[in-house]
């Protein structure tokens, strides 16, 4: 395809309009919205009103007169129809990696004497340390899985079996987990699965309600675009919350927080999930990034994605002989929003493709990712990039010295 058929494919995209909405750099092409999404213009104007009108001029005022103190159920019920769940379900609180402690312990609680946990061997290292560590404390067994046998093994665990934790969506490869068929197999063994969905939430059609799971988090800066270090939320079907344990109880997930008691009494509702005080200028950015998604259809999302990263799929099998291999699932079914393709010199390589603006990111020990997101990548973007890439190959600009020393955050 040639640069003039990405234009056309980008006149006939339905959601064409949406990228407006976004701050974006003109001599960018910015394809890390699985790390850190892009910054929706509505986000500036709702974060400088809060802080001048309602923190400025408001004060201490602005808990009821702005309704600060419910900003984590308001947002938890924005990001509720994008995963498939009912709004009283979902609470915007902490990051991904505490919700992760939160609800895999909550679920250990629902299932004494089981002692074996299920995970992924590539999981993000937060959900293994998690795992891991919840484990050891109820003297459990971790049985990791590769995605290709998790079903066998969650069937090996048997009546054993207290909780599956799994990233929906793995951060590495993109690849997808059918989440039906894990819960209906984990729930035939008596078992519990908490749902990580930091690469699924605004980026693939998520159904959490539907497909019977029991607990879910993700977090707020990648696909919902809500900012750096945004919160995360976390998920819990009805029917578990009555009896679910905050393994980390605070004042606010308390049912009177204002009564100051003595003793801990959960809030009836999600909102015995939450801890402390919410963040509040992080939250008022993510419920402003999250306005932009209410008239927006997931399908219509997961569509474009798909033609997005066939695309550059396609685009990069021409670049074959300079070394690439796919990461992703080459089937669409199996894949999140992003490509990631593995090089041996995919550090260097992704760092002269951001010098010449084109933005991805690297993940140890090869993988270069591309985060596709379509409420504002476009189809010249991926052809812009999978040029860049061709003339740094061609070129061997990667090959530079300033190129080859890891910066912090890679
Ligand atoms: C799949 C997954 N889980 C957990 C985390 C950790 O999130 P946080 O740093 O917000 O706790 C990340 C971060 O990128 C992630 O990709």
């Amino acid at each position: 395809m040639n640069r003039a058929a990405a234009e056309q494919l980008d006149v006939n995209d339905p959601l064409r309009a949406m990228r407006e909405r976004f701050e974006l750099p003109e001599s960018v092409v910015y394809l890390d919205g699985n790390s850190l999404g892009a910054l929706p213009r509505r986000v500036v104007d709702a974060v400088a009103r809060t802080v001048k009108d309602d923190w400025g001029a408001g004060l201490v005022r602005s808990w009821n007169g702005a309704d600060w103190i419910g900003l984590p159920s308001r947002v938890g019920a924005l990001i509720a129809p994008l995963i498939g769940a009912q709004p009283d379900q979902v609470i915007a609180c902490d990051s991904t990696t505490i919700n992760i402690h939160k609800l895999v312990s909550a679920a250990t609680q629902l299932r004494p004497g089981r002692d074996v946990f299920v995970c992924e061997r590539t999981n993000f290292p937060s959900d293994s340390y998690a795992v891991h560590r919840i484990a050891a404390t109820y003297g459990a067994t971790v049985l990791e899985a590769d995605a290709d046998d998790m079903l066998d093994v969650i069937e090996q665990a048997g009546s054993r079996l207290a909780v599956v934790e799994l990233t929906h969506v793995h951060y590495k490869t993109g690849r997808m987990h059918d989440m039906r068929a894990v819960t209906d197999t984990t729930h035939r063994h008596g078992g519990l699965t908490v749902w990580d969905l930091a690469h699924s939430a605004g980026a693939v059609p998520v159904e959490l309600d539907a497909c019977g799971a029991d607990f879910a988090l993700g977090c707020g800066y990648k696909f919902l675009n809500g900012g750096p270090g945004a919160p995360a939320f976390a998920y819990v079907a009805d029917r578990h919350l009555a009896n679910v344990e905050n393994v980390l109880p605070g004042w606010m997930g308390h049912a009177q927080p204002f009564d100051f008691t003595h003793t801990y009494t959960a809030a009836p509702d999600i909102r015995r999930m939450l801890t402390g005080t919410p963040y509040v200028l992080s939250m008022v950015a993510l419920e402003a990034a999250l306005l932009d998604w209410a008239d927006v259809d997931i399908n219509a999302v997961r569509a474009k994605s798909i033609a997005l990263s066939e695309l550059f799929i396609d685009l990069v099998a021409e670049l074959d002989h300079h070394g690439f291999g796919l990461a992703s699932p080459r089937n669409a079914a199996l894949r999140g929003s992003q490509v990631s393709l593995t090089h041996p010199e995919g550090y260097a390589i992704m760092q002269a493709l951001i010098d010449r603006g084109v933005i991805g990111d690297f993940r140890a020990p090869d993988i270069l990712r591309f985060g596709l997101t379509p409420l504002y990548t476009r189809f010249v973007d991926v052809w812009d990039a999978c040029d860049a890439l061709g003339d740094v190959m061609r070129d061997q600009t990667w090959n530079d010295e300033r190129y080859q020393t890891r910066k912090a955050v890679t």
